[in-house]
């Protein structure tokens, strides 16, 4: 069984992206700049953007945290997400979720612009990766396919399955998985027999959000099995989705959590912002 662990891929990414980086910073005479929006002090939030903040300063990429507190209303926050997209020296923006109470998340989608859309949840990013044009990438699903591609698993022509449908995994990971010629099951809550679809999968992606959720029963002997889910016990222990130590008895590869999808997420939005900045001088390298 090998555990696809995101450390040798993540160092990968990162070393490319402090070359193209410094070449920005050279050429322009300033460094691509990341503006991350949180609304109210969610302690997940603050630690993720911590996290994204420290990512973006490692590689080379300059950043801010526009920090509003709960109270703030939705015409505040979009009117500062308004001036950031004006600002020629901001190339990504993005606004940490959960949205506080009072937020509409199909209002929020609009207010980035598409050009600084860093987690590519504009409906016109979305309308692209559709199409297979190329873009900005929604963060967790392309980690998700860098860290297959960097571990050769193969996708053309072979069986995938995606437990979950959100906007922001399910639905572009089987989309993503689509385009690289998989064959996709798509399930979710109302999925009758998950067990039946899920033991049929080369390639299973579990997005539940559901802790534990998945055993060795769900799982086609030597499948490669991508773990999404995140959550923290109450002893504050990480988990996922997904049983390690069972289904890596059955799994031919498999994501640790942490240490699996996680810090790929962080590593596409990195790229992402290098993707933005660069594209809006006028460079495009995707
Ligand atoms: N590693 C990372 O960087 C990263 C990034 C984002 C999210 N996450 C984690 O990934 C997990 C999923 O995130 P999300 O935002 O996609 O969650 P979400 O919006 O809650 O969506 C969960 C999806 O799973 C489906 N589902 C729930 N229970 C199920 C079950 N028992 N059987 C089959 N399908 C089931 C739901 O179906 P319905 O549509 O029918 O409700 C829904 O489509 C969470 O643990 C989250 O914390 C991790």
């Amino acid at each position: 069984m090998i555990t696809l662990s995101a450390k040798p891929v993540t160092e990968e990414i990162r070393k490319h992206l402090e070359y193209r980086a410094e070449k920005f910073h050279q050429k322009y005479t300033r460094r691509p700049r990341l503006a991350v929006v949180l609304i109210g002090n969610n302690p997940a939030s603050v630690i993720y953007t911590k996290k994204k903040g420290e990512g973006a300063v490692s590689v080379g990429i300059e950043h801010e945290t526009l920090n509003f507190p709960e109270t703030a209303t939705p015409a505040e926050v979009q009117n500062a997400v308004q001036r950031l997209n004006e600002d020629p020296t901001i190339d990504g923006i993005l606004i940490q979720r959960p949205l506080p109470p009072g937020f509409s998340e199909d209002e929020v989608l609009y207010w980035v612009s598409p050009e600084k859309d860093v987690d590519a949840f504009h409906p016109q990013t979305v309308g692209k990766l559709v199409l297979g044009l190329p873009g900005l990438q929604p963060c967790t699903p392309a980690g998700v396919m860098e860290l297959l591609k960097f571990y050769k698993i193969n996708l053309a022509g072979r069986l995938a399955c995606v437990i979950g449908r959100s906007a922001i995994v399910g639905k572009p990971m089987a989309m993503m998985l689509l385009q690289a010629n998989a064959t996709v099951i798509q399930c979710h809550s109302k999925t009758p027999n998950l067990r039946s679809l899920t033991s049929q999968a080369e390639i299973l992606v579990v997005a539940a959000g559901k802790p534990t959720l998945v055993d060795s029963s769900f799982i086609r002997e030597g499948a490669a099995v991508v773990d999404v889910g995140i959550h923290r016990t109450t002893d504050g222990k990480i988990i996922g989705d997904v049983v390690f130590n069972d289904v890596a008895k059955k799994a031919g590869a498999l994501t640790p959590v942490p240490g699996g999808v996680g810090p790929m997420t962080i590593s596409v939005l990195l790229t992402n912002t290098l993707y933005a900045a660069e594209h809006r001088m006028g460079d495009s390298s995707r």
